[in-house]
């Protein structure tokens, strides 16, 4: 055998031996098997160059050509192993949760006070068997005011009161015109309140919103009288502020409805007696109300012989402060979360 041969033998080991002692990562072990054991690697080209030996030094390189292979091998893939271990503890570690690190608060949002009180007030007549009914925020000029029997020339149509878009479309200013959607739209027996936001050019104050909400209610059907009136805005009066409040009708005038009342409670704080809440009178307004006037049933076609009904429609921010304690309408507005957390 070429003492050459032998000699390079040894060499290769030595130099992979070397290189694969300073691998640090698999790509560095998979480059020394393609040095050596490669298509063009050094102990390829040594068994390649083996055709042109004798026989007998053919074997005996051969063998020791394979021995080295053999070796080589084994330590490529040990060397593997030790740097798939390390790297796979590198990454554990860096991957490792601290479960005794404080964690993130989550924020959780709550519910509007506005939203809750308008559920508040929506359950109570569901429950005695009112639907839900929506309109519109940009309405009619017919809707808000025509069809709702305002007179031409009434006050709440000027331009100084009603937010107009347009000649015959506005932000409606209360919550009635979705009453005469609904006598469109339906044959009575009717029996609905409906929620949602209404606009008016008022300033700001401590009473005042260019944007508010209304619950509105309307009842058709027949036989329907005031003393149904009366009994229904009486029952939700108690529902909401106690059972002990009493209520009492003030005559009063709206287009739509006649006759027309305003409903005052006696004071769920003093009782009656007189204190800070009901200004001392021992009565608080709570709502407007009356019996549906004939012009409006007739808008929806609704036959006025056969027919009557009643409405209603009442300020949310007015009751929820009321129910609250709250004396400025504009923390509803200001989305600050320590009001608005007090709510939920
Ligand atoms: N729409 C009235 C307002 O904004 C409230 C109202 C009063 C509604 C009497 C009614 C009602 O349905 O019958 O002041």
């Amino acid at each position: 055998m070429s003492e050459i041969q032998s000699e390079q033998l040894k060499a290769i080991l030595r130099e992979a031996d070397e290189r694969l002692e300073s691998a640090s990562v698999k790509a560095d072990v998979e480059d020394v098997r393609i040095r050596v054991l490669g298509k063009k690697g050094s102990l390829t080209a040594i068994l390649r160059s083996m055709g042109s030996l004798a026989p007998e030094e053919r074997k005996e390189l051969g063998r020791l050509a394979n021995e080295a292979r053999a070796e080589i091998e084994e330590k490529l893939s040990l060397k593997f192993e030790e740097l798939t271990r390390s790297e796979q503890t590198a990454r554990f570690a860096g991957e490792a949760i601290d479960v005794t690190e404080p964690g993130e608060r989550i924020h959780l949002g709550v519910r509007h006070p506005i939203t809750l009180t308008i559920d508040e007030i929506s359950n109570i007549f569901m429950n005695m068997g009112f639907s839900i009914a929506e309109g519109p925020e940009v309405e009619t000029v017919f809707n808000n005011f025509d069809a709702l029997n305002a007179a031409p020339n009434h006050p709440s149509r000027d331009l100084s009161d009603t937010f107009y878009i347009t000649k015959n479309t506005l932000l409606r200013t209360q919550t009635s015109p979705v009453q005469v959607r609904t006598l469109m739209k339906e044959k009575p027996p009717i029996k609905v309140i409906s929620p949602g936001r209404c606009f008016r050019t008022d300033t700001p104050d401590a009473t005042h919103s260019p944007m508010f909400h209304q619950v509105e209610g309307l009842i058709v059907d027949e036989n329907i009288t005031m003393a149904d009136l009366k009994e229904t805005l009486d029952a939700f009066a108690k529902r909401m502020f106690g059972e002990g409040v009493t209520t009492k009708f003030r005559p009063h005038f709206f287009p739509f409805t006649e006759p027309s009342a305003e409903m005052d409670m006696s004071c769920f704080k003093c009782g009656g007696t007189g204190c800070r809440v009901c200004k001392g009178s021992g009565w608080i307004e709570i709502l407007g109300c009356g019996m549906v006037h004939p012009n409006v049933l007739k808008v929806g076609g609704v036959d006025t012989e056969k027919y009557t009904g009643f409405a209603f429609g009442m300020g949310v921010e007015r009751i929820a402060m009321l129910k609250h304690g709250i004396d400025d309408i504009r923390l509803f507005y200001e989305n600050d979360m320590r009001f608005i957390e007090q709510f939920k």
